[in-house]
């Protein structure tokens, strides 16, 4: 297992600046509740209070990628080049109805606004200003709606607001890799895949679905190398696939980067040991489970209704059954967009942003927040 304070250099041999990279991806971090510490230490390139500016996008181009899912193509409204980024970058998306939410860069980093910038595309990565970025997402139906909107209402010429391109879930230069994907999880192992590509890497990707025609980019990993993607859908296989037949995948002593729901996360993580694998690097969808939680109460203002949270839920989750607008996007503690104010109670604070400056100020980040049992929030909703 790696040493999980101390992350590996990236692929150009700098040392990791990103502090969010141990606590996202990190297998140990998963079920830690201390985690708001050390991230609370800034980019000291960057003076507090001190944002850069929103990117304004417009979309250039949208096609399906599978089923039930779309590539959207973002670029500068007046053709300018953009931030550059390196595999596993997101976006923050601002979209038309207000909603954030986090995407995956799928594109290629190395694809270049400026010609002179590629012209070697094995040491630009980190250099280029591209032209576009890439994003793929899925329908769901009974999720929070930002991927509803942008299938209904989202269309070439459509504007858009982002920040820069943030990495969480960072690649690095192990000698020998396996990518696991499930569904449109596929999204930030595709440049990872190119980047390993491009680097000689001895690499492996296996894309899990339901079906055939649910795994985007199937063409795309393909032509990178055939001999190293595998597809494997529940169809074919009767179910699911084990961690134990994901992971037999991999070289020995390869590191596993893996993005895909809950369940698959799980079993990975529980067959790493016996796997021929040294170490593990997940993104998840949405919120993690709760496994470590304890039943309080979140009451809507002095005078309102107390609202039931059980051991095995959020308090976002219970406190948007009642208001249903309060906004989320990352749901793992990190955004900031679910913020509302503590006006009473003793929290159990489990977020990745907050500083103790803003807690003490009556912040709380319900989506992974919590209290000890018995305790109850009230909150001002
Ligand atoms: S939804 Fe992102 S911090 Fe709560």
């Amino acid at each position: 297992m790696d040493d999980l304070r101390t992350p590996p250099p990236d692929l150009y041999g700098r040392p990791r600046a990103d502090t969010f990279f141990r606590f996202l991806t990190a297998f140990g971090d998963r079920y830690s509740p201390a985690l708001g510490g050390p991230l609370l230490r800034r980019n000291p390139r960057r003076p507090l209070g001190r944002p850069a500016p929103a990117l304004q996008l417009v979309v250039a181009a949208r096609r399906a990628v599978a089923a039930d899912a779309v590539e959207l193509t973002l670029a500068d409204p007046s053709g300018g080049p953009l931030p550059p980024w390196q595999p596993g970058a997101h976006l923050r998306l601002t979209l038309p109805s207000g909603r954030e939410r986090h995407y995956s860069l799928c594109g290629d980093p190395t694809d270049s606004a400026d010609p002179a910038d590629s012209a070697d595309p094995a040491d630009s990565a980190d250099r280029a200003n591209p032209a576009a970025y890439r994003i793929a997402v899925r329908r769901l139906p009974d999720g929070g709606g930002g991927s509803v909107e942008i299938h209904d209402t989202v269309r070439p010429g459509t504007r858009l607001t982002a920040r820069r391109p943030r990495n969480g879930f960072a690649f690095c230069a192990e000698p020998a890799v396996l990518l696991l994907a499930g569904g449109i999880g596929v999204t930030p192992l595709l440049p990872m895949a190119r980047e390993a590509q491009r680097h000689g890497l001895d690499w492996r990707l296996v894309h899990t679905g339901r079906s055939a025609d649910t795994l985007p980019f199937a063409d795309e990993l393909r032509a990178l190398d055939p001999a190293r993607v595998h597809l494997r859908t529940d169809d074919e296989h009767g179910g699911p696939p084990t961690g134990a037949e994901l992971l037999a995948h991999a070289p020995r002593g390869a590191a596993v980067y893996c993005c895909g729901p809950a369940p698959m996360l799980a079993a990975v993580q529980r067959a790493l040991d016996a796997s021929p694998a040294s170490a593990l690097h997940f993104e998840r969808f949405g919120a993690a489970p709760v496994t470590d939680g304890e039943p309080f109460t979140v009451r809507l203002g002095a005078d309102g209704p107390g609202l039931a949270v059980p051991a095995d839920r959020s308090a976002l989750d219970v406190l948007r059954e009642a208001r249903p607008e309060l906004a989320y996007s990352c749901r793992q503690g990190f955004c900031g967009t679910c913020e509302v104010r503590l006006l009473a109670g003793t929290a159990d604070h489990r977020d990745r942003r907050l500083t103790p400056e803003q807690r003490a100020a009556g912040a709380l980040l319900p989506c992974v927040s919590r209290a000890a049992a018995g305790e109850t929030l009230v909150v001002d909703l």
